[in-house]
């Protein structure tokens, strides 16, 4: 299977595509900044139909892990935010339609559901987010989910929080984290949530919790996840302390 990742040269994606490596996957990976790799690359703007089409042709399967930086202030007003998180997304879904593409992932965030009351959040539990950010990612699942209902494209939605590098603790903002912060998920255990679900037969659209920390349990409805794809995360950062 030929897998088109998108944003693959962020910090999600430059760990996320490890476990199909492993897995011996054909991988094109798309970045709109370039990236130095041994796989196919396709360098362009997925708010750029025409670049998606070319992006997609000959994939059997996409994994969405692009975003507008929010280092480059994209989230100050909807014009970046929309272009690339939501525009870029609904441009994927649609020429995946017209190319027949089937699976797709959508790296999405707990974002989506605040946690702040902490309560517990199920997967049905109806989206409420704040802020631009939280609103392109909410328009994203939206997207995703009719592109299941309205032309059948399975797959899902990974729900992620804090991403991490467990080897190294340093953030994609380049700070190192000391401390067990109940969110914190490896970028390689959410790569292998994406390869197992797209390796999933039975899949229509589900919506995962992507969380490394035994602590995100009590909070996000990572047992489901565990269950259906049959994952445990390979970094719970239980060597740190609370
Ligand atoms: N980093 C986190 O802690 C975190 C938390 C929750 C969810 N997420 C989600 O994870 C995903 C990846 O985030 P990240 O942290 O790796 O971000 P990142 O900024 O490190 O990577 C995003 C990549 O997308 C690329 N990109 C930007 N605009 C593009 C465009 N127009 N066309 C193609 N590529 C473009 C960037 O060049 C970059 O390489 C996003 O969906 C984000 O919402 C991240």
């Amino acid at each position: 299977m030929k897998v088109l990742v998108t944003g693959a040269g962020g910090y999600l994606g430059r760990g996320l595509i490890v476990p199909f490596e492993e897995h011996g996957y054909e991988l094109r990976l798309m970045d709109v900044t370039p990236i130095e790799s041994r796989h196919e690359t396709v360098l362009g703007s997925v708010a750029d139909l025409d670049t998606v089409r070319r992006a997609l042709d000959g994939c059997q399967a996409m994994v969405i892990a692009h975003m507008a930086s929010r280092q480059a202030a994209a989230y100050e007003t909807p014009t970046m935010a929309f272009d690339v998180n939501v525009k870029g997304t609904a441009n994927l879904y649609f020429a995946a339609v017209e190319q027949g593409i089937r699976r797709a992932v959508l790296v999405s965030s707990t974002g989506v559901q605040p946690y702040k009351d902490h309560n517990f959040h199920d997967r049905h539990e109806p989206m409420r987010s704040t802020g631009l950010y939280g609103l392109t990612k909410v328009c994203q699942e939206i997207i995703a989910e009719q592109y299941h209902r309205e032309h059948g494209i399975c797959g899902s939605a990974l729900r992620v929080g804090c991403i991490m590098d467990g080897d190294t603790m340093i953030d994609k903002y380049g700070k190192e984290h000391t401390g067990r912060g109940m969110s914190l998920t490896d970028r390689r255990d959410i790569g292998e949530v994406a390869r197992l679900s797209l390796e999933c037969r039975d899949i229509g659209w589900e919506v995962f919790y992507v969380l490394g920390t035994p602590e995100s349990r009590k909070v996000f409805d990572v047992e489901y996840t565990c269950q259906r794809l049959g994952w445990q995360p390979k970094y719970d950062f239980t060597w740190l302390p609370l």
